[in-house]
């Protein structure tokens, strides 16, 4: 996680308006604390979001040069110390670092005997300092950076600056780094989106890459030192309005964004990404093992579209990203379809990196255009949902599926998904009300429980994450029909469950009834009128997965707003977890 920065200018650019600007389109990727220098060592760090240091900027500060930095901590407590950007002692040596230098306390200690001093508990102190050594032994940066890239272990992008040089040194491996070529200035960032509205040209760093960036060049190289050839990318951003308009949240304005998002996407099918479905197809079908990996919210989607897939007769397995070691071994045998909003989350990016290796094929489905996984991919479909700024994934994760009923679609199953954005209007519409009421009685509750079976399976576990990180209650999203073995005891007078039971049935209904005969206090979302507290449009049980999952996000939103708590930006999380 974490957000990096670094500007390289012709002419001065302002500190508040540009350069903390861009770092705020990054403030997903983490906001324990941030920090700023400037080429002249002019420095600030304030603990909390972004917006606690632009208070701290007068407006007409400006620099030629600069690094910034918006911090998920790893190493070391949310301290205004362990804020970056970290220097050497003399403090003419400035880093700002995403990743986690593994080896960090072996090059520390070599460090410390000879006599640096250590201030911060982070992992990144050791770079400066690592960087003063080798310039004082004689070498230039150039060097210093491949001998720091043959010894440092672990993931990283680093921006170096030296006082009162307007240069910028680049450092990547593994976490992401890409350079945006702007009228008069370089911009080095975390993603593209930091920068988007001021160019579309980038150009993206592959691992164990370094650049060095003036005014008016840039120059890429290899570990060792070897000129590397650069293309640069024009890339396309899908813009939503950026601001959060008339709405509290970005939440709530995302989640009411989707009739037109979804639409979107429904209609890129047959158009612009008509091709690269076909391709996805075609690799689904030349292939002996179909393997989703994803994490969170996106797991939650791939597992809609793997059950989907199985009944269809198309054998898939589901895994999350960080346990696939524990189930399968890729090979060139196997598809991987990597499901990811960021496209950069460590723990698919990993796997992704080692089913390649292993000669897999890779397809993937990201919200962020060229992101690492995307990058990496036989083929990507893209799920058009625009930035979403909010960390709960919602718009999202609606799209996700939509693309998994596409794919089924494609596949042979029976369905019109051009009724789906017009049906979620109606979902929200008709039920947001009622959700406000319910909402406010959850808000005081410890636990809560999220019953589902098959396809809505997938969305009690997502209804339940959605409780547990935007409203911070206890909440158990589960097979309806292992309630029975072991769950069920916490089951007691007043306890909220909410039952997901598209279509009348059977098996959700009898275990909605042996909650509510040990007192629980059922919530039932269904789609049949008269037959729950929440009823959503008429459809099969694969679209009432969306539904389901679009009214679970809302009435997390309301809880949230009931509680008071930071919506859009839940305490220790980000939107893109970029370490493991
Ligand atoms: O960017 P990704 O889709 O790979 O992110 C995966 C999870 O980190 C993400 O879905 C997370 O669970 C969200 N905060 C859920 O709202």
């Amino acid at each position: 996680m974490c957000g990096i920065i670094g500007i390289v200018s012709i002419t001065p650019f302002s500190v508040k308006g540009t350069l903390l600007k861009c770092l705020k389109r990054l403030e997903y990727r983490g906001y324990d604390s941030s920090g700023f220098v400037l080429v002249d060592g002019t420095a600030s760090k304030a603990i909390g979001e972004i917006s606690s240091i632009m208070s701290q900027v007068n407006d007409s500060l400006t620099s030629t040069t600069g690094i910034a930095h918006s911090r998920w901590a790893t190493h070391g407590g949310v301290t205004d110390t362990n804020a970056h950007p970290h220097f050497n002692t003399s403090k003419t040596l400035f880093v700002v670092h995403n990743g986690i230098l593994e080896n960090f306390q072996d090059m520390k200690d070599k460090l410390v005997k000879k006599g640096y001093k250590f201030i911060t508990q982070t992992d990144t102190e050791v770079i400066p300092h690592y960087f003063d050594d080798k310039l004082k032994q004689g070498n230039d940066i150039t060097k210093a950076i491949q001998s720091f890239l043959k010894e440092a272990k672990g993931t990283f992008a680093i921006l170096l600056m030296q006082k009162g040089s307007n240069i910028l040194y680049a450092i990547k491996r593994d976490s992401p780094l890409v350079l945006g070529l702007a009228k008069d200035k370089f911009i080095l960032a975390s993603d593209i989106y930091a920068f988007s509205d001021e160019t579309n040209k980038a150009i993206f760093f592959e691992d164990n890459e370094y650049a060095i960036i003036t005014p008016d060049k840039y120059e890429f190289y290899d570990k060792n030192g070897k000129k590397t050839e650069k293309k640069i990318i024009e890339f396309e951003w899908t813009r939503e309005d950026e601001t959060k308009e008339h709405y509290k949240h970005y939440m709530i304005k995302e989640i009411k964004e989707q009739p037109q998002v979804s639409l979107r996407l429904i209609n890129s099918f047959e158009t612009i990404q008509n091709d690269k479905l076909n391709k996805l197809l075609e690799l689904m079908k030349n292939t002996k093992r179909i393997v989703f990996i994803a994490c969170g919210t996106s797991y939650h989607a791939s597992l809609v579209g793997s059950i989907l897939l199985n009944h269809l007769g198309i054998y898939t397995s589901c895994i999350i990203a960080s346990e696939v070691e524990s189930f399968i071994k890729f090979d060139k045998d196997t598809l991987c379809i990597a499901v990811s909003q960021s496209g950069e989350t460590m723990d698919i990016v990993t796997e992704v990196k080692k089913a390649k290796q292993a000669g897999s094929k890779i397809a993937s489905i990201v919200n962020v255009p060229y992101s690492t996984i995307q990058r990496m991919s036989d083929v990507s479909i893209e799920i058009l949902a625009g930035q979403e700024v909010c960390v709960a994934a919602t718009k999202s994760f609606t799209n996700q599926v939509i693309v998994m009923l596409e794919l089924a679609r494609r596949l042979g199953y029976k369905i019109n998904l051009k009724h789906i954005p017009k049906k979620i209007q109606q979902t929200i519409a008709i039920n947001e009300d009622k959700i406000k009421v319910i909402s406010n009685e959850l808000a005081s509750k410890r636990d809560i429980f999220v019953l589902g079976k098959g396809m809505s399976y997938p969305m009690a576990r997502e209804i339940a994450l959605k409780f547990k990180e935007i409203d911070y209650i206890h909440a158990e999203g589960m097979m309806a029909g292992e309630l029975k073995h072991g769950t069920i005891a916490l089951i007691e007078e007043g306890v909220p469950v909410i039952s997901l039971i598209p279509n009348n049935n059977e098996d959700m209904i009898s275990a909605s009834k042996e909650v509510e005969a040990r007192g629980a206090h059922t919530i039932v979302i269904s789609n049949i009128e008269g037959k729950g507290e929440i009823i959503v449009p008429k459809c099969d049980d694969a679209e009432f997965a969306i539904y389901a999952g679009i009214i679970g996000h809302l009435m997390s939103y309301y809880v949230g707003v009931v509680l008071g708590v930071s919506i859009d930006r839940p305490k220790n999380l980000a939107k893109c977890v970029s370490v493991r």
